[in-house]
């Protein structure tokens, strides 16, 4: 009834620059002094932006989220698809002074882990591996930012976020999800476009996750980086990478590390480009881990009406930011 209605329809106050609910803002000191014990958990999410993850990190979730990181460590954060290992490859040739045999000790998900992974073989399992690797360690992750594990923030950790226009990654996740034996079927293309609006897919809403880093960049000292941008210029991004992580190396190896993580040479080299992983996981004969690396694919994709249709849930879905996302360069 109206009644009802009007008894309901809590109006919204300003809580340092957030609209809560009149309730919890009359509650607000009580709230804002609450002691957890450190042993609790907070389950934080924007409401309705639940995020669906594979079974296998469901139920590990409670020691992905209480994994406390060492000051030192340093967070490699993307939506899948997004331009990860790439950014893996140069980040450990930085690291290394340019020394592309120290850079092939190992394959990818060895040399920097992949925090919530821990499942199928051969993929080692992030947590496991963390657990015997000394810090300063580079971990990797797909979790959106409300999902990433306080100690992060608390220690003050660097966070790398790199990220691709939406039309481009949706394209490299169909292909992926099509050829990784793990991910869920994907389905015919048409669908897949929805699936991706909706953020019905693994690691949840694109849109949330870019935002969700964007918003809080500054705040959090998070280098947030386009791959539009790496292809572009990768030497300028790459010495942006080194500066970030207070590096300083000399131009002949920046331009070496140019040369050995460009899509060729990276598609051949094994520790970079996943061909470890058995093909009952990752299947050749459907598509391969290093794709294309390109940007504007997604033209060979749209057909202009799904491009138009996705161009203004686009315009909807980010209006609250002004991220230079680029879908040609
Ligand atoms: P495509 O499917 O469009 O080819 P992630 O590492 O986050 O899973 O991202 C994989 C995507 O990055 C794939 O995109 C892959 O080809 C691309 N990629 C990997 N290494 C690259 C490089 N050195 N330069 C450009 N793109 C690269």
């Amino acid at each position: 009834s109206k009644a009802a209605g009007a008894l309901y329809r809590f109006p919204l106050v300003d809580v340092q620059g957030v609209p809560l609910m009149n309730w919890i803002a009359q509650n607000w000191s009580a709230i804002w002094t609450f002691h957890p014990d450190p042993s609790d958990m907070l389950i934080s999410t924007y409401p309705k932006a639940g995020v669906p993850l594979m079974n296998w990190i469901a139920q590990n979730w409670s020691a992905i989220w209480t994994f406390h990181p060492d000051p030192s460590d340093t967070l490699i954060s993307t939506y899948p698809k997004a331009g990860t290992t790439w950014t893996q490859e140069i980040v450990d040739l930085l690291l290394h002074n340019g020394d592309a045999e120290i850079c092939r000790r190992a394959p990818t998900a060895v040399r920097i882990p992949f925090l919530e992974i821990n499942s199928p073989p051969p993929v080692p399992s992030g947590l496991d591996l963390l657990k015997k690797m000394k810090p300063p360690r580079f971990i990797k992750t797909h979790l959106p930012i409300q999902l990433v594990p306080e100690g992060f923030w608390e220690n003050k950790c660097k966070v790398i976020y790199v990220a691709r226009n939406a039309k481009d990654n949706l394209v490299s996740y169909y292909h992926f999800d099509r050829m990784n034996l793990t991910q869920p079927e994907p389905g015919p293309w048409e669908e897949y476009v929805q699936k991706f609006m909706k953020g019905k897919l693994a690691w949840g809403s694109w849109y949330d996750h870019v935002k969700g880093y964007w918003k809080e960049k500054e705040k959090r000292n998070i280098l947030y980086l386009f791959y539009e941008d790496m292809k572009e210029n990768p030497r300028r991004e790459i010495v942006r990478i080194m500066q970030y992580l207070d590096l300083s190396l000399s131009d002949d190896i920046i331009d070496k590390i140019v040369e050995l993580t460009s899509f060729k040479v990276m598609r051949d080299n094994p520790m970079a480009n996943y061909s470890f992983i058995p093909k009952a996981v990752f299947d050749p004969s459907v598509s391969s881990f290093m794709r294309k690396g390109e940007v504007g694919d997604w033209t060979n994709y749209f057909t202009p009406a799904q491009s138009q249709m996705f161009d203004e849930d686009y315009s909807r879905q980010m209006a609250d930011v002004d991220i230079p996302f680029r879908t040609l360069i």
